[in-house]
């Protein structure tokens, strides 16, 4: 192919690029051929699609910073504040929607949000995910802050809707994006539409409020009109068809499976090897990997035994026709309690107990949707059910994530999980969690797809130091962070602190962290055990005792890292580090906060907590 001359570059107020960087651009395709351009353009295209995706942050340089709001031409930004993917999702999808109707408009993770920005914004659609206990996402917490604080700006041109995601299982549903709300409103902003309040089963609601956004940014960007348009999705950006995605997952073997907790223990834990081709499963340590499971035939036997209901029977669903078995196996949620399934027993059953529940406190509501699985349900207050009422008050079956336990640099093309049996008995009977019982068991094969999770990241400064601090589970993502910094020969050193129930069985891959000790990969290791002895020691307790070594790595420039159980293990620990950086840091209450927040915003302590 012959070298193309050089084109006139379109003028600077047409395009979102600063000067300086549209001469580079032009230095960069002076002189290329066909070939080369489309390389070029193909290579753009796909660092804006991992940008859009949150595999990359917004860099700094973009449009996104770089405009000043003279040249701005009127836009929507999607404003996603998500933990586990579901937001993130929804505003891709919504962004895809907004550039196909030619509307100018990004994506941005609120992590990456330059907060000084929304003072110029006109149009924003923000979607926002509740976690822990009525919080926003780990990575949206400074977001959060920067909007209820008092430098938040007056939003009085702004326009703008919330789509908030949320459990109605938890006490605060939706709390982080009905805060949002009622803030923006507060500042001023004019909200184009009432928020919608999003439970487990957000599909429907979620694309009829995108469905509203994008009538809203049509009417108000008003493509083909002066401004320019930009074009439709082209074929570059669309993502590439092999991906695994949560919709079209990739049917991957099972290489290994292995219980790697001892006979001792009571809580089995079982180590996956999956054959994870990289073009299709690709990953980085501290993402996750999603699991689409199916539930367990003895719970849908049980079902359908207590509700005298056959399973050969057909039922129709929202316009899908399938056996009772089938609905029950593949489709619905079996063990997990909602709340519209815990308000329609009661109903059905007239228990008085039961209605004083749900119309009862959100604590007890919230325990109970916690704690009761539905045959819990059905056996404690009986009630009769068609099996089409049954299928239709049940959320569809949603996949479960799981921390990725290895590093492609290490283990290939594979990826591994840690997985803990939720195996127990309730009343004499045995109960199970659909999702870990399947792994488990002898599937061959696994739908999985890749959660990315930007904030949960090694430092790309191989020379920092590091702290691992987790429990359980909580191990599984340290052990991909060790093998990565083991085979790119990091020089920062590795500390894990970590708890289970007894150090003989619970110990999560113990021959591995020791042999890794013993090879000076790993610098410290230290071991809580909370039913050894008669002491019951936690991780928490290590921090504080290891306090002033602590703070020596922390000063040094360490990042610290936070894996496992949200409600009790990520408060423990929270609180041990405020601690540890009063008594050793000198610092007091407040600055010990203030400290602890400004770790957060460098990410140098980064929680990944479930
Ligand atoms: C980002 C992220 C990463 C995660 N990483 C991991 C990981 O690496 N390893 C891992 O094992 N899990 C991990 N989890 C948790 C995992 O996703 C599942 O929630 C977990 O495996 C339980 O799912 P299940 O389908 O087995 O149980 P479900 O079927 O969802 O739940 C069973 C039900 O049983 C009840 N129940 C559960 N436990 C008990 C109990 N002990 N006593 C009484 N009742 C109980 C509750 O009513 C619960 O709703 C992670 C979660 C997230 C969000
Ligand atoms: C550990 C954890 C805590 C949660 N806490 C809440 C809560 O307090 N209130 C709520 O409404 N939803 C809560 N949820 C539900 C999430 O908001 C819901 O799953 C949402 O779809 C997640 O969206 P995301 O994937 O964009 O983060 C919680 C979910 C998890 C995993």
């Amino acid at each position: 192919m012959s070298a193309l001359p050089a084109l006139p570059l379109p003028p600077t107020d047409a395009q979102p690029l600063p000067d300086a960087r549209l001469r580079l651009l032009a230095e960069l395709t002076q002189g290329l051929d066909a070939g080369a351009l489309l390389y070029v353009s193909g290579y753009a295209a796909g660092l804006a699609a991992a940008q859009r995706r949150g595999l990359l942050p917004a860099q700094a340089g973009g449009r996104a910073h770089e405009e000043t709001p003279g040249l701005q031409r009127p836009r929507a930004t999607v404003l996603h504040a998500s933990q586990t993917g579901n937001g993130r999702r929804i505003a891709e999808a919504l962004l895809a929607t907004l550039e196909a109707r030619g509307l100018a408009a990004r994506a941005v993770a609120a992590g990456d949000y330059a907060v000084r920005e929304l003072a110029q914004e006109r149009l924003l659609y923000l979607i926002a995910s509740t976690h822990g206990d009525g919080d926003p996402p780990e990575d949206a917490r400074a977001f959060f802050d920067f909007l209820l604080g008092r430098k938040a700006p007056g939003l009085k041109g702004l326009r703008y809707a919330v789509l908030a995601l949320g459990d109605s299982g938890y006490p605060k549903f939706c709390e982080a994006g009905r805060i949002a709300d009622e803030r923006l409103a507060a500042l001023g902003a004019t909200a184009l539409a009432p928020r919608v309040d999003c439970d487990v089963d957000f599909g429907a609601a979620s694309a009829a409020w995108s469905d509203t956004a994008l009538r809203h940014a049509l009417d108000i960007l008003k493509p083909g009109g002066d401004e320019p348009r930009l074009a439709s999705v082209s074929p570059l950006r669309a993502p590439a068809p092999s991906v695994a995605t949560r919709d079209a997952p990739v049917v991957a073997e099972v290489l290994v499976r292995q219980r790697i907790t001892g006979r001792a223990s009571d809580h089995p834990v079982t180590h996956l090897e999956i054959a994870a081709p990289a073009d299709r499963l690709a990953y980085e340590p501290g993402d996750a990997a999603g699991i689409w499971h199916h539930n367990p035939d003895f719970i849908v036997a049980r079902i359908a035994e207590m509700l005298k209901l056959d399973l050969t029977a057909s039922v129709a669903c929202g316009g899908e026709e399938r056996t009772l078995g089938e609905w029950l196996m593949h489709h619905r949620e079996i063990t997990r309690l909602s709340r519209p399934v815990l308000e329609a027993h009661a109903r059905r059953s007239g228990a008085p107990a039961l209605e004083a529940l749900v119309r009862g406190g959100a604590q007890a509501r919230a325990a109970a949707l916690r704690d009761w699985q539905l045959l819990d349900l059905l056996e404690a207050h009986a009630a009769d059910w068609t099996a089409g009422d049954l299928v239709a008050a049940l959320r569809p079956l949603a996949p479960r994530l799981y921390s990725i336990a290895s590093s492609r640099s290490e283990v290939g093309d594979e990826l591994h999980l840690t997985v803990a049996a939720v195996d127990y008995r309730r009343h004499g009977a045995r109960r199970v969690g659909a999702a870990s019982h399947f792994l488990a068991s002898e599937a061959p094969a696994l739908r999985v797809y890749i959660e990315p999770n930007t904030r949960f990241r090694l430092p790309a400064d191989g020379d920092r130091d590091i702290i691992m601090i987790g429990a359980g589970t909580g191990i599984a993502p340290y052990r991909g962070f060790l093998q990565e910094r083991g085979v790119a020969g990091a020089r920062g050193r590795n500390w894990l602190i970590f708890g289970a129930r007894r150090l003989a069985g619970d110990f999560l891959y113990q021959a591995e962290w020791l042999a890794a000790r013993k090879r000076g990969l790993l610098h410290r290791l230290d071991f809580a055990a909370s039913r050894d002895g008669a002491w019951k020691v936690y991780v928490q307790d290590r921090l504080r005792e290891h306090g002033a070594e602590l703070w020596r790595w922390i000063e040094g420039g360490a990042s610290l890292y936070v894996c496992g159980d949200a409600a009790r293990l990520a408060p423990a620990v929270h609180a041990a580090l405020a601690d540890v950086v009063r008594t050793h840091g000198g610092h007091a209450q407040d600055s010990a906060q203030a400290c602890l927040d400004e770790l957060v915003s460098a990410r140098r302590y980064l929680r990944d907590v479930y």
